[in-house]
């Protein structure tokens, strides 16, 4: 088995560096825009990877919340096995991932902990039962059944009854500040599209890569 079937022609419009934004967070708004007219379900879904203590990388799915000058914006637990691993490394990559447009973005750079002000903000944005489980977690620890997990959301729930939620602690939002941004534009036959900007300084420096 090659899996060779499932090969795609990509057809995308090309994208060159006379067409491409100066700014890789204004060109990923231009992407986005597309990719989310086009219909592609959970558009802000991407991989983050990080490495842990040893070097060893780990990369999981996480959903961006959003993005600006300062970087990409997403929400996690802070004692999950991604916090500990940021904790003792912050250096972390994203990767985005556009079967519907043949587009792939990638991030690399330094993650922090947002503003607690902010962390606040994108809680009480979710709905009660989410918070409910997001306070029940204990993310990435052994849990010892499904039943486990209902019965912790439910007593979660009954010592909340009627009571404003409050954001633990160990939930919150990090930051990705990306000092590489890596556009990729699939192109038929294989002469795809890849334009790199590295944070050189002060300002973005734009090269094409080989595919
Ligand atoms: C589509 C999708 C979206 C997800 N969004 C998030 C998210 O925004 N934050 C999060 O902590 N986990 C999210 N998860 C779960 C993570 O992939 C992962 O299971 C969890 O964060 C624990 O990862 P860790 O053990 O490496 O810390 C998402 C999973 C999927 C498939």
């Amino acid at each position: 088995m090659s899996y060779e079937h499932l090969r795609l022609d990509y057809t995308g419009e090309s994208l060159t560096k006379e067409k491409a934004d100066p700014c890789p967070i204004k060109q990923f708004k231009i992407w986005f825009a597309e990719v989310e007219a086009c219909g592609v379900p959970l558009a802000n879904g991407m991989t983050l990877a990080t490495v842990n203590q040893h070097g060893a990388p780990s990369a999981r799915v996480v959903l961006m919340k959003d993005i600006d000058d300062i970087g990409i914006t997403f929400v996690s637990n802070y004692g999950s096995r991604k916090g500990i691993e940021l904790d003792s490394n912050p250096q972390a990559a994203l990767v985005f991932w556009w079967p519907t447009m043949h587009r792939q973005v990638r991030f690399e750079g330094v993650v922090s902990r947002s503003d607690a002000r902010l962390s606040d903000r994108y809680f009480e944005e979710r709905s009660r039962e989410s918070n409910l489980s997001a306070m029940a977690s204990d993310q990435s620890r052994p849990l010892a059944s499904r039943d486990a997990l209902e019965r912790q959301v439910k007593e979660m729930g009954a010592t909340w009854k009627g009571k404003e939620l409050a954001r633990p602690k160990d939930w919150g939002a990090y930051c990705l500040k990306p000092n590489l941004v890596e556009f990729w534009q699939g192109q038929p036959d294989r002469s795809h599209d890849r334009l790199e900007y590295r944070w050189k300084a002060d300002s973005w420096a734009v090269q094409r890569l080989w595919p």
